[in-house]
C-alpha cells in the first residue's frame, strides 16, 4: 500500500477511524471515572551507621549502611511492620491489605529509602506513611542493638515526613485519555484496513470494466432527490446527476455507430441497484434530444415504473402478451414530452415464459418500428431468467453496478449469464457513486481521457462539448470492438 492508497483509504473510511477513536476515548474516560482515586503519601528514611574515626572506618560504615538499606526495604514492606502499623493506628484492614499499599525503594549506592503509601484517603495515606516510618525506626533499633545493650550498629531516622497529598495519583486522567487516543487511532486504522481488505464490492471504473469485460459508459452519482422523484427534469435540472445522464446518452449514441442499438435493456445482478431509476433517466435523456422514446417495464415480478412515473400500472406489457389488448391500447404518454411508457401490466404467473414467447418477439419488433429508442427495465439477472431473455431479444444491454454494494462476483456472474444467451453487452454503468469531494474514493469520473486507452485522465464535468465528443468517440470504438468480440 503506498501513500496514495492510504490517503484514499482514509478518505473513504474516516468514519470507521473516527467512530473507533470516539469509542476508545469514551472507554478511557469511563475507566478514569470508574477508577477509585488513590492518594500517595511518601516519607524518606536515612540510614546511618556509627561513624568511625578513621577514613577507612567511615568508608566501611558507609558500605555497611548501603547493604543494610537493601534489607531494610524488604522489612519495610514486610508483614511484621505492617501489623505493627495496623495496631498502632487501629486500622480496619489486615496487615496483608496494608502491605499492598506500601512500596519502599532505594537507589543503589545510596543510604536513602523512599517509602510510598497508596490509599484511597489522602489523610490515611499520610498517617500510614508516618506511622509506618516511626515504627520502622523503632524496629531497626530493636534489631540492630547488640544483646549486651551496646550502641546499635545502625540507625534509621525519618529524614522527611509525609504530608497530606492534595490530589490523587490514580487515575491518571491525561495519560488514560492519551492512551485512549493512541489506541483509538491504531485500532481505527487497523479496522479501516481490514474492512478495505474484506470489501469485495465494485468501487472503481477499472474494476467494473475488467469484471464486465466492457467499457464504462456512465457513472451516475448518488442524488438523494431521486428517492422522492426518480425522474430528472432535464430542461430545468443541471445537477451532477443530470449531467451524468446526458454524458451517458452521448456515449450510447456513439456505441456501434454502424448499427446503433435502439432496443436497450437495463440489467443488473441484484435488486435495488438502480435499474429502474437509471432506465427512466436514460429514456428521458434520449427523449430530451428529441427522440421518440418508449420506456418498457420489463420487470414483471416487481414492476416499479408506473409508481416512479405516476402512470397506470394495471395494464401493459403482460396484457398485450396475453392477447387481451394491443400495444396501442396500453401505451401511455408520460408527462414528459417524447416519452411513452408501457407498464408491466398485471403480474402474470409465468413471466419468463411470456417474455420468451413468439408474441413477445413480435411485440418488441412492433415497438422498434414505432419508436426511435426502446428502453427496457428488467428483473435482477441473478434472481430470474427474465432479464436474460429480454436481453437476448434486444439490440444491447447495459449492465448496472451499484457503487460499494454490488459484489465483484455478482457482476461476473451476471455478465456470464448475458454471454450465455449471446446478448450484446453495450457497456457498464456504475450507479450511486459518492458525490465528488464527499470523502469518498477518489476515482476518476472520466471515461477515457486520452486516445491511448491506458492513459486515462480525469475530466471535469464542465469539459467542453468538443472534448467530450472526442472522448466519447473512443468509448464508442472501444465498446464497438467489444461488441465484435461478443458476436464472435
Ligand atoms: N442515482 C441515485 N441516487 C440516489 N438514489 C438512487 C439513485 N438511483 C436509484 N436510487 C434509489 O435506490 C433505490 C433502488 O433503485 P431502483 O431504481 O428501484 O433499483 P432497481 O430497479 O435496481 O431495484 C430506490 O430507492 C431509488 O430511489
Ligand atoms: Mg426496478
Amino acid at each position: 500500500m503506498n501513500i496514495q492508497d492510504f490517503v484514499r483509504l482514509l478518505r473513504a473510511r474516516w468514519v470507521t477511524v473516527l467512530v473507533t477513536l470516539i469509542v476508545t476515548v469514551l472507554g478511557a474516560v469511563a475507566v478514569t471515572l470508574l477508577t477509585t482515586p488513590l492518594y500517595q503519601a511518601s516519607t524518606r528514611l536515612f540510614v546511618s551507621t556509627s561513624a568511625g574515626t578513621s577514613l577507612a572506618e567511615t568508608y566501611q560504615g558507609n558500605r555497611f549502611s548501603q547493604e543494610r538499606v537493601i534489607s531494610y526495604t524488604e522489612l519495610l514492606t514486610g508483614e511484621t511492620l505492617a501489623q505493627r502499623t495496623v495496631d498502632k493506628l487501629g486500622l480496619e484492614m489486615s496487615a496483608e491489605q496494608l502491605r499492598d499499599e506500601i512500596t519502599a525503594t532505594a537507589k543503589t549506592d545510596s543510604v536513602l529509602i523512599d517509602v510510598h503509601v497508596l490509599d484511597s484517603s489522602p489523610v490515611r495515606a499520610s498517617d500510614i506513611a508516618n506511622a509506618l516510618s516511626d515504627q520502622f525506626v523503632l524496629m531497626a533499633r530493636e534489631l540492630e542493638t547488640p544483646e549486651d545493650g551496646a550502641r546499635p550498629d545502625a540507625r534509621v531516622v525519618v529524614e522527611q515526613r509525609a504530608s497530606v497529598p492534595d490530589r490523587p495519583v490514580v487515575p491518571k486522567t491525561m495519560r488514560n485519555i492519551g492512551v485512549g487516543i493512541a489506541l483509538g487511532i491504531l485500532f481505527g486504522l487497523g479496522l479501516a484496513v481490514l474492512r478495505d481488505l474484506l470489501d469485495n464490492t465494485v468501487k472503481s471504473r477499472e474494476s467494473l470494466e475488467e469484471l464486465a469485460g466492457a467499457g464504462l459508459v456512465g457513472t451516475i452519482p448518488l442524488d438523494k432527490d431521486r428517492r422522492k422523484q426518480p425522474a430528472i427534469s432535464f430542461d430545468s435540472d443541471n445537477t451532477a446527476i443530470a449531467e451524468s445522464f446526458l454524458k451517458l446518452r452521448t456515449n450510447l449514441q456513439f456505441l456501434a455507430v454502424d448499427n446503433p442499438p435502439r432496443v436497450i435493456v437495463i440489467a443488473s445482478s441484484m435488486p435495488s441497484e438502480g435499474k429502474s431509476t437509471t432506465a427512466i433517466n436514460i429514456a428521458l435523456a434520449l427523449a430530451e434530444a428529441e427522440h421518440n422514446v418508449l420506456l418498457v417495464d420489463g420487470d414483471m415480478r416487481r414492476p416499479m415504473l408506473h409508481n416512479y412515473l405516476d402512470v397506470v400500472g394495471s395494464v401493459g406489457f403482460s396484457t398485450v402478451l396475453s392477447g387481451a389488448a394491443t400495444l396501442s391500447d396500453v401505451l401511455q404518454k408520460s408527462r414528459y414530452p417524447g416519452l411513452s411508457v408501457l407498464s408491466a401490466g398485471a403480474v402474470p404467473p409465468n413471466p419468463s415464459e411470456l417474455l420468451g414467447s413468439q408474441a413477445a418477439k413480435k411485440l418488441i419488433a412492433e415497438m422498434r418500428s414505432q419508436f426511435d429508442y426502446v428502453v427496457m427495465d428488467s428483473s435482477p439477472l441473478l434472481a430470474v431468467t427474465d432479464a436474460a431473455i429480454l436481453a437476448a431479444g434486444a439490440d444491447g444491454v447495459l449492465i448496472i453496478a451499484r457503487f460499494g454494494q454490488t459484489k465483484r462476483d455478482q457482476i461476473s456472474h451476471a455478465v456470464g449469464i448475458l454471454k450465455n444467451v449471446d446478448a450484446s453487452l453495450l457497456g457498464a454503468v456504475l450507479t450511486m457513486t459518492p458525490p465528488r469531494g464527499d470523502g469518498s474514493y477518489s476515482y476518476s469520473y472520466s471515461y477515457y481521457g486520452a486516445n491511448d486507452g491506458s492513459k486515462r485522465q480525469s475530466s471535469d464535468a464542465k469539459e467542453s462539448v468538443k472534448d467530450s465528443e472526442a472522448t466519447n468517440d473512443v468509448v464508442a470504438s472501444e465498446a464497438g470492438r467489444h461488441k465484435g468480440n461478443l458476436d464472435n
